[in-house]
């Protein structure tokens, strides 16, 4: 392990406390951060603007292609662009959400976001980085792998809240992109057999946390 050198991934499905928990645990140990579902988000904001068919996986491959897009890496502010446009607000809306993971499961789309993922990280040297496919895929290497989990109701409750969205809505729609995400071919939504599960359901935040700064204590890395 070269000296300061720490990369942290955290996957799991939406709600599971990916975001707050990865957010904090970056700045906690003066690391940069990475959220890759908002780079999947932004490709499929470019994509919806494109007017193209999102079925049409060659389509959307090709708007993928040449959208430019930015996404700083800072855990205590962020910026993402594409095309120069800042998208933080759109990405998170309704529309973005409804069609992301029919977005994220080409292919192609993913060749390219995991190989800006790996040159992001690199670059970087200590990170920590949320996604689906992180610990799996992107950063099969990385020096601890974290799987979270919450209760479908947690999960559902905590994104209502975020969104104030309604929670049977909020459920229904969690359960219909978890079964896309973990069953789509390309890099599906993966527990790595060396991740450490936590369940996040009755667990606050800071109690997450300090469990991983441990785990990392104990592997001598942060
Ligand atoms: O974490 P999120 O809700 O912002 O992710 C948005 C979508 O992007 C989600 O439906 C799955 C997809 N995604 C992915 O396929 N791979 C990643 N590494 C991150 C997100």
């Amino acid at each position: 392990v070269p000296a300061g050198r720490c990369v942290v991934a955290v996957d799991g499905p939406s709600g599971s406390g990916k975001s707050t928990v990865s957010r904090r645990l970056a700045a906690s140990l003066t690391a940069r951060y990475l959220d890759t579902g908002a780079m999947y988000r932004a490709i499929t904001w470019a994509v919806l603007r494109s007017g193209v068919d999102l079925t049409d996986a060659q389509a959307v491959a090709k708007v993928a292609g040449e959208v430019d897009l930015r996404i700083g890496t800072d855990p205590t502010g962020y910026g993402v662009t594409a095309d120069g446009v800042g998208v933080e607000a759109e990405i998170r809306g309704p529309e973005v959400t409804a069609a992301v993971s029919a977005v994220a499961s080409v292919p192609a789309v993913r060749a390219l976001l995991v190989a800006r993922q790996r040159d992001m990280i690199a670059k970087a040297g200590r990170i920590v980085v949320e996604g689906r496919d992180i610990g799996s895929v992107v950063a099969p290497d990385a020096d601890l792998k974290v799987y979270l989990t919450a209760s479908a109701a947690a999960r559902a409750a905590r994104r209502s809240a975020e969104d104030a969205s309604d929670v049977a809505a909020t459920a229904a729609d969690l359960a219909r992109r978890d079964q896309i995400d973990s069953t789509r071919k390309a890099d599906p939504l993966a527990q790595a057999p060396d991740a450490v599960v936590l369940d996040t359901t009755e667990l606050g935040i800071d109690e997450v946390v300090a469990k991983l700064r441990a785990l990392l204590a104990e592997r001598n890395v942060a």
